[in-house]
């Protein structure tokens, strides 16, 4: 699934309701960023979040947001403009320019559905991130959805096309290579 276009306008209304923001709340809690620290930020969307880790990195720190999509990191420069501390750019989370160890967190929100090689991605936010800097990760096991419809044969039918909209079914996941070296073992709640 390609966010871009229609999709793109789509995602961040979406970004913007009601339920989105009480989740950016607990994924800030839970990044715990202090003033000064360099902040990574794959799959940013719109930019909602990163301009939340742009004013708690304050302005003698760093926010970079990353999205493979053309469409969205457009969004998200014009949603960080004044902030001086926030970069934006195109960029496959699989292969991020960036040295290694070089953030003290990183965060994925709602991305990881749609990468094909998660293990790759995970190793480039082992690789990027600190020795004891922290990884928030947020993500649904859309296989596990299931509407209540009235009319069988039509649920069956959006059911089946939901599932297909995400490459990977999150409970697969494996972390088993990358975490050894950061301070928190991964979730296993998702397995
Ligand atoms: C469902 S949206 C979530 C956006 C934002 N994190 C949020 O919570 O509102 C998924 C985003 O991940 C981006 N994305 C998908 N695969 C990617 C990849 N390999 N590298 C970087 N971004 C990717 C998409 O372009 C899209 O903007």
């Amino acid at each position: 699934m390609e966010f871009v276009g229609e999709l793109a306008v789509v995602q961040q209304r979406l970004a913007a309701s009601r339920d989105l923001v009480a989740r950016r709340l607990a994924v800030l809690e839970a990044l715990a960023v202090a003033p000064g620290e360099q902040v990574l930020e794959a799959g940013c969307g719109s930019g909602l979040l990163l301009r939340e880790i742009g004013a708690a990195v304050g302005e003698q720190g760093l926010a970079i947001g990353i999205d493979m999509s053309p469409d969205q990191p457009t969004a998200a420069r014009s949603h960080c403009k004044d902030m001086t501390q926030v970069q934006v750019r195109v960029e496959d989370m699989r292969a991020v320019a960036a040295a290694d160890d070089l953030f003290d967190a990183t965060v994925y929100v709602q991305v990881l559905e749609y990468v094909p090689d998660v293990e790759t991605a995970v190793a480039e936010a082992a690789r990027v991130t600190k020795p004891g800097g922290r990884f928030v990760n947020v993500a649904t096991n859309w296989g596990s959805l299931w509407w209540a419809g009235g009319e069988a044969e039509l649920t069956a039918r959006m059911v089946s096309a939901w599932h297909g909209h995400h490459r990977i079914r999150t409970c697969r996941w494996c972390y088993r290579c990358c975490w050894s070296t950061l301070a928190s073992p991964p979730c296993t709640s998702a397995r």
